[in-house]
């Protein structure tokens, strides 16, 4: 297995495409990761740029699933035009991202629960271009990497709520921009030294109110509803999108996206973090300054069901009736 320089696995096919002068080029595979652009690149200063992150899972009858990937394609086309960068089609995206795994395809790994290929396509302004306007030329790529479990899965870890925010009241939170995530290192890897998971950041405007985890959205369970947070800074996650349809149309539970204030963390028998990376993580406690809320010390009774039954769709062990399943046809 060969890693570059940082640890991550070299794979054999790496998706390339060039946005120039008003219209997309062909796209190429290449062996390599490599990308030359300009030293005065939006992206490089400016941050002009998007990505998004999505899973291909292995079936136990070796054929190979994506989870909702036109949910992606949508959400990647609103951070596109937030950051004036060109749009892609569904059948732009589907191509690069179905190729790219499907090229890839030997780098997933056999049926395992805790194993999956992360799928990475983005979107950077390049180009000379030295103003603050949106750049000349752009590239869009794709790449895969086999992953295991971002959080600790099962056992209920210590998360951190802060006062430092990702995003502005009115700015980018809602858009999967690098932006959000820059400014976020530092505050995570402080966490991380203190010996959290992951931070949970407040509502930027009045830090009164639950917003959501540096990668992930949060939800909690109280007397059978499942509820999350309404609020215009954080990203709309497609697993809780997911999360919500299940516990109402399979768990029977009542849905409610509302503003949670930082005090009703009490009131909540579970929580959950939920996304792509996270999966399905309970939360064990929340710290805020000097207080430790306590919630559990492993995974709760329907954050569990709610986790196993996200799995056993996303790697094809029972067929959804929704259509979240889509075959990558190797
Ligand atoms: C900030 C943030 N919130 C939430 C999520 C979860 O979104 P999704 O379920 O679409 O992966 C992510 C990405 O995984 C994220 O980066």
């Amino acid at each position: 297995m060969a890693n570059d320089a940082f640890g991550f696995q070299i794979v054999d096919q790496y998706y390339h495409q060039y946005y120039i002068e008003g219209e997309w080029q062909s796209p190429e595979f290449k062996s390599s990761s490599k990308i030359n652009i300009a030293m005065s690149a939006t992206s490089l200063h400016y941050g002009q740029q998007v990505f998004e992150g999505m899973k291909a899972f292995r079936r136990k009858d070796g054929q190979i699933q994506l989870f909702r990937p036109l949910e992606n394609a949508k959400r990647f086309r609103m951070s596109c035009r937030r950051m004036m960068m060109p749009e892609i089609s569904d059948d732009q995206f589907m191509y690069a991202v179905t190729e790219t795994v499907k090229r890839n395809a030997k780098f997933l790994p056999e049926y395992d629960l805790l194993k999956s290929l992360y799928i990475r396509p983005f979107m950077i302004g390049i180009g000379h271009n030295l103003g603050l306007r949106p750049a000349p030329a752009y590239f869009f790529g794709v790449f895969v990497a086999p992953v295991g479990m971002y959080l600790k899965g099962d056992s209920a870890g210590k998360f951190l709520i802060v006062d430092d925010d990702r995003a502005a009241p009115n700015g980018t939170g809602q858009f999967k921009v690098g932006g959000n995530y820059g400014g976020a290192i530092k505050i995570q890897h402080d966490a991380r030294n203190l010996g959290f998971e992951d931070v949970l950041f407040l509502d930027p405007a009045t830090h009164t109110y639950l917003d959501e985890f540096g990668g992930a959205n949060i939800f909690g369970i109280k007397e059978n509803t499942y509820v999350t947070p309404f609020s215009s800074s954080i990203l709309k996650s497609i697993t809780n999108d997911t999360l919500k349809i299940l516990a109402k149309d399979v768990f029977g539970l009542d849905v409610m996206e509302t503003k949670i204030p930082l005090t009703d963390i009490e009131t909540f028998d579970e929580i959950g973090a939920c996304g792509t990376a996270a999966s399905v993580t309970p939360i064990g406690s929340l710290t805020y300054q000097d207080k430790t809320y306590h919630i559990s010390n492993e995974i709760g009774p329907i954050t569990k069901k709610l986790k196993q039954l996200l799995l056993d769709i996303q790697y094809g062990n029972i067929k959804d009736d929704y259509g979240f399943q889509v075959y990558v046809t190797l």
